[in-house]
């Protein structure tokens, strides 16, 4: 699959074949940030339009750019300081700004906004989360850093644990990993059950005890409840501390599991388990600048 000159809107775009060839590429990345970066983008501009809180992602997607000689222009705040605010369309808004920059990152609290605004513009616009539909830079990185441990995706057993119904990053893991010979265990309350979208294609068993599975894992993606994303924030409390990784449960763990969790964390990660060399989640923000360089060379060049 070429993404050049193409939109990164869904993980829908990915198969077996491109997932396997941006791992390459982001091993060869990995070796030009150790250099401290190159300049192949050189005169290339990213615009980071992000209309919802952000600290990774989008300092990731500036780094990335940075990093590869591009330059950046960024409005963390678009819902409250852009003409949004003055009823311009986000398919205007795509147009403008496609007339200034090269690529377009974009975050949303709304499913599907990213792809309105992808329509009006004329360069290509990538999806760093739309509301609690998708985050498929994200899925990316999470790829990555299981390549990064176990250097395949076959065979492997994979937890996906919290709020899976809201959260756009498990979406994402489970839509990208569906083209692998990945055997899934979902963990949620019943209410917070991943939606049948994401079900398609994947094998699963669902529980609401990780216990009953700890020792079979080879990889744990866990998130935070979303509480934003409750119609009623309230309603999220009677699930606090119903998925905890813990350092108890992890003694009943393979000792080559990896743990991983997009941050920010709460509850779900207390913060003794850092010290524990199974926590990849700080690595994984390393590792989102990588994988970032190589979709932004994939799309750019
Ligand atoms: C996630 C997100 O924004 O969906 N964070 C991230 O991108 N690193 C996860 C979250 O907010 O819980």
């Amino acid at each position: 699959m070429d993404f050049q000159g193409q939109s990164i809107l869904s993980t829908e775009q990915f198969d077996r074949d491109s997932l396997l060839d941006l791992m390459k590429e982001a091993e060869m990345m990995e070796e030009v940030f150790k250099q401290g970066g190159n300049d192949i983008l050189k005169g290339k501009l990213m615009a980071a339009v992000f209309f919802e809180p952000s600290t990774r992602t989008r300092f990731s997607f500036e780094t990335a750019m940075l990093r590869l000689g591009g330059m950046v222009v960024s409005n963390p705040d678009m819902m409250k300081n852009s003409s949004i605010k003055k009823n311009e369309t986000l398919w205007d808004t795509g147009k403008v700004l496609s007339q200034m920059v090269d690529v377009i990152a974009m975050r949303h609290p709304n499913p599907g906004t990213v792809a309105k605004l992808a329509e009006g513009s004329d360069v290509p616009v990538l999806n760093a989360g739309d509301g609690s539909n998708e985050h498929p830079t994200q899925g990316l990185l999470d790829l990555y850093t299981i390549w990064k441990k176990f250097g395949r995706f076959d065979g492997l057993k994979v937890a996906l644990v919290g709020d899976l119904k809201n959260s756009r990053v498990l979406h994402s893991d489970a839509d990208l990993l569906k083209h692998f010979d990945v055997e899934f265990v979902l963990v949620s309350p019943e209410e917070l059950a991943l939606p049948p979208k994401f079900k398609d294609g994947i094998s699963f068993r669902e529980t609401e005890n990780i216990h009953e599975v700890i020792g079979d894992l080879d990889v744990i993606s866990c998130n935070r409840l979303q509480e934003e994303r409750f119609e009623n924030p309230a309603d999220c409390q009677k699930y606090r501390g119903s998925f905890i990784i813990t350092t108890e449960l992890l003694k009943g763990a393979k000792s080559d599991l990896i743990i991983l969790n997009p941050l920010p964390r709460m509850e779900e990660l207390p913060t003794d388990v850092d010290d524990d060399p199974r926590a990849k989640y700080f690595e994984q923000v390393h590792n989102g600048v990588i994988i970032r360089m190589a979709l932004l060379k994939k799309v750019l060049l």
